[in-house]
């Protein structure tokens, strides 16, 4: 269809979200169709094999494997980019914007590592990149940064935005599990994927948490300058012992802003049990938020899946669309110059929890203390846990009050040097996240 009533869609990528995406368009466009009087037709589709049985109803003559199809079609106005990975899937996003075309993107790779260079682009071609889908799935987060909280000065976010890890972690949580027996079943129920790297070392997060700071903190933030720290190392005790303490551990993705600074780390973290992000568990993401006029907003849903992420894309197909309608583009401004530098992980203050196995005799606990204390940290509390009589160690559980970062792995490095003390078995933050009244 080419007449001047149709707006016309390439689809890059007919998997599981293209597939859901493909289904919803149709139905939206007819509502479209009243409100506007515009047609939204998906014109051409790119797959890598044509005869790949899809499970969804699509006219074999407008699939294709060669992008040129879409990208030099002068009659696609919308490119929704669907294909995931960084390459090919940035240089069609950056061709399509080159062409004119607006591109709806659900990649959160291409957006972290090249969304700033990709919204100039579209600037200057004026034309709309929206990419609501990149983070969390169905939750609205992105229009939620960039207008619907624009009028607040963010001060933190913490988001749990990885459904496997949060799986993973509810599961062990509730189980008293190991992880990777847990792991396995995850594999086995299609949770996880055959090579989790991305997932259980906080990668997957870290692309997402670069692009939530971006928007939150109006800057530039380079996914590989992240801080961050996976789930592989915690076991069975620490899920106890955080219960016993009033936590639960969950994967944080963190964000804050601290005098034109701003720190962005992921890393498992005790969540107190009052607080509502605690209660986030399996598959599901949310985003606590803290702004200077909102004060505490909560952002929560299916992070993932056909139909969720579809939701994201069409919507922002949509709002392209009455964009193309009403003559306009880049309504609101992606402004991510401000002069903002990312804090190192060895300057941020937190609370801990740490525990390690020690000698069971008098004057150990003493020699630990006299350890925090030259590194000016401050105990909060202290328990015994287990004991072994045949190895005579006792294994003990800290947690601190607020320290540095830099001074409480100094502490924990002299205290693995201390000859009494056999090993430390799992080290922590804790993190102030908001509680319920
Ligand atoms: N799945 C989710 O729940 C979810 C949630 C949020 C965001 N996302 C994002 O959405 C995007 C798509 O994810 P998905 O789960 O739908 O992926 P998927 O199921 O693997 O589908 C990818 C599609 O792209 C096509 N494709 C891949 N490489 C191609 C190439 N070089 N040339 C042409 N076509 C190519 C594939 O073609 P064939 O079918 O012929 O192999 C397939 O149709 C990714 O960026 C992902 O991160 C997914």
């Amino acid at each position: 269809m080419n007449d001047e009533r149709t707006i016309n869609i390439g689809l890059m990528g007919l998997g599981v979200v293209g597939s859901g995406v493909l289904r919803i368009i149709r139905e939206k466009a007819r509502v479209l169709a009243k409100e506007t009087g515009r047609n939204l037709h998906v014109k051409r589709i790119l797959v890598r094999e044509k005869g790949k049985d899809r499970g969804v109803d699509v006219n074999p003559a407008i699939l294709t494997s060669n992008p040129d199809d879409i990208l030099d079609d002068p009659t696609i106005h919308i490119v929704i980019e669907l294909i995931g990975g960084v390459e090919p899937a940035y240089a069609y996003a950056k061709r399509a914007i080159q062409a004119g075309k607006h591109l709806v993107t659900g990649n959160k790779d291409v957006m972290a590592e090249h969304g700033p260079e990709l919204l100039r682009l579209a600037g200057e071609r004026n034309v709309d990149v929206y990419y609501e889908a990149s983070v969390g799935g169905g939750i609205p987060l992105i229009g939620s940064f960039r207008s619907d909280l624009v009028a607040n000065e963010i001060h933190e976010f913490y988001a749990i935005i990885n459904g496997t890890t949060n799986y993973i972690l509810t599961r062990m949580s509730r189980e008293g599990a190991a992880l990777p027996a847990v792991l396995a079943d995850a594999q086995r129920l299609g949770y996880a994927e055959a090579d989790p790297t991305k997932d259980v070392e906080g990668i997957d997060a870290a692309f997402k948490l670069a692009i939530l700071t971006s928007l939150a903190f109006r800057t530039h933030v380079d996914p590989g300058a992240i801080y961050r720290e996976g789930i592989m190392q915690l076991e069975p005790a620490d899920f106890r012992y955080a219960q016993d303490l009033g936590y639960v551990i969950k994967l944080l993705a963190v964000g804050r802003q601290d005098n034109g600074r701003y720190q962005a780390a992921v890393y498992p973290a005790l969540v107190p049990q009052a607080a509502p992000l605690a209660n986030v568990d399996g598959v599901y993401n949310a985003v606590y938020v803290v702004g200077d006029l909102v004060g505490n907003v909560m952002f929560y849903g299916r992070g993932a899946g056909s139909e969720p992420t579809a939701s994201a894309i069409v919507a922002d197909v949509i709002d392209v669309a009455h964009n193309i309608i009403s003559g306009v583009t880049n309504r609101i401004p992606y402004a991510l110059d401000a002069a903002k530098t990312l804090k190192p992980m060895a300057e941020i203050e937190s609370r801990y929890y740490f525990r390690l196995w020690a000698a069971d005799r008098p004057g150990v606990l003493a020699k630990i203390a006299a350890v925090c204390g030259t590194n000016h940290i401050s105990i909060a509390s202290v328990i015994q846990k287990e004991a072994d009589p045949v190895d005579r160690t006792a294994e003990l559980v800290f947690t601190t009050h607020a320290a540095n970062e830099r001074a409480m792995r100094d502490a924990v490095g002299d205290i693995e040097g201390l000859d009494v003390v056999k090993r430390v078995a799992g080290f922590l933050r804790i993190a102030d996240v908001g509680e319920t009244a």
